[in-house]
């Protein structure tokens, strides 16, 4: 990166310090160096909201790595064509749009009210793991409706197989080493998809290929035809543990925000009690009617944002924020350290739900909230997410109160590796009167 007046590399730590502590030095690099900084030759953080904002929409001259998390599998019939994977994606936007959200409010609200519910009281409660069952409850049934119970224990597996594969090791082997971490991924993965294709086989011979996200992707489409089965199974464990793994990050770090600020709590349970008393009556107008407890959850998703570093390549020699950006360089884009700028959101580091419902100053600057990411590859299931989410988050506050066990010392620990999330967090509830 070059122009006159260069970027500062940080002061001093380097990548050791990252390697440490990286949200705080994040924060540092960010305070010290600039909108965008330099952690290494050639790794470069865009920390403030215009820079993140521009880098994801320009994904011609900053693109996305294909994920490798869970790769087509080896087929006969060679990779997946560009043509197919724009019709699964275009089948998987179909099937997560707003709209295919809003006719589902109704099967999504009994599962969040089961886990307030279930939620042992007055014991303190590892709650990551219960969060997390219950969000792939719902996210396997949004996905493949009354098939999910025979697919859900393999979409678990799926979610460890990935744990064990984003877990930091001292060596990065290049991609083509059967690691084990690999290899059992591997397994998941093809575990899953043999148990999905007898459901694809049925539904194809019976004709009815159903409503969900499933049967979008068997329909045929006008523009590219029917999508091949492979490319169908392809598609899909990605997206099934999509459905659950980043959201359960993001309900914890709600819950320990219902735990720590019982005003809040209060407020969204007010809120709550309007909602039928029985979860499968839940509409969309309900769910829009959470206006309170929505801006608790996006606050939740400002402060704490789970992917809160995304990776980029810079494709060619190009321009950002005035600097110069080689070739062949790595773009860190950090939602964490925009979602923490003054200039973007008075007192940042205050929990201020308040903010979002403030319509005379929304903090609606391109780039300003980027939980979501933004731009070619931002997120498909948002509005699945926020409906999951503010579900969860109102019925646990109308049925619970919650606080964190006694003593000084948080019951989590922070981690940045998997995204960040309150790893290890102990709640305690009681009956809300
Ligand atoms: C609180 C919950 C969630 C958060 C915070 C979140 C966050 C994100 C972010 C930041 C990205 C952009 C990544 C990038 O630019 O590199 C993304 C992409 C994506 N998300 Fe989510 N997500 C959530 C829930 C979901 C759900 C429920 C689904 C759906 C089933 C989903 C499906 C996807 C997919 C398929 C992409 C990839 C888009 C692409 O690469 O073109 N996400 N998500």
């Amino acid at each position: 990166m070059g122009r006159t007046n260069e970027p500062p590399r940080l002061p001093e730590g380097g990548f050791a310090a990252w390697s440490r502590d990286r949200l705080a030095m994040a924060r540092r690099g960010a305070e010290e160096c600039g909108d965008v900084w330099q952690l290494e030759p050639g790794i470069y953080v865009a920390a403030a909201a215009g820079p993140c904002e521009e880098v994801l929409r320009r994904a011609q001259d900053f693109p996305k790595a294909p994920s490798p998390l869970f790769p087509p599998m080896r087929r006969s019939s060679g990779a997946p064509t560009p043509e197919e994977r724009a019709y699964a994606h275009a089948a998987r936007m179909r099937g997560l749009r707003a709209q295919a959200v809003a006719a589902r409010i109704g099967e999504i609200a009994p599962g969040t009210a089961r886990f307030a519910d279930e939620w042992p009281t007055g014991e303190d409660v590892e709650i990551l793991p219960p969060v997390r069952h219950t969000l792939a409850e719902i996210g396997v049934h949004y996905l493949f409706s009354e098939d999910a119970p025979a697919l859900l224990p393999f979409a678990a597996q799926l979610f460890l197989a990935r744990e064990v594969l984003v877990r930091p090791s001292r060596w990065s082997w290049p991609r083509w080493v059967p690691t084990p971490a690999r290899r059992f991924r591997t397994r998941q993965q093809v575990a899953f998809t043999d148990a999905l294709r007898p459901v694809v086989a049925r539904r194809r011979s019976s004709g009815r290929l159903g409503d969900d996200m499933l049967g979008q992707m068997l329909r045929p489409s006008p523009r590219y035809g029917l999508l091949p089965e492979e490319a169908v199974l392809d598609t899909l464990p990605g997206i099934t543990v999509a459905t659950f793994e980043t959201p359960s990050r993001a309900a914890g770090w709600i819950l320990l925000h219902l735990a720590r600020y019982p005003q809040a709590a209060d407020r969204v349970a007010a809120e709550a009690a309007l909602l039928p008393a029985d979860p499968a009556a839940t509409t969309i107008t309900h769910l829009e009617s959470l206006r309170y407890t929505q801006a608790v959850v996006r606050e939740v998703l400002r402060l704490h944002p789970p992917s809160w570093l995304l990776t980029r390549r810079v494709a060619r020699q190009t321009q950002l924020a005035d600097y110069t950006v080689e070739a062949g360089a790595t773009m860190l884009v950090c939602p964490y350290t925009a979602h923490r700028d003054p200039r973007e959101h008075p007192e940042p580091d205050r929990f201020r739900p308040e903010r979002w419902l403030d319509d005379a100053d929304p903090p609606a600057k391109p780039g300003a909230f980027l939980s979501f990411g933004t731009g070619p590859h931002g997120c498909e299931g948002t509005a699945l997410a926020m409906a999951m989410l503010t579900l969860l988050t109102a019925q646990t506050a109308r049925r619970r109160r919650l606080s964190e066990p006694p003593g000084p010392d948080p019951s989590h620990q922070v981690t940045t590796f998997e995204g960040l999330a309150p790893a290890g967090l102990r709640l305690r509830a009681v009956p809300r009167g």
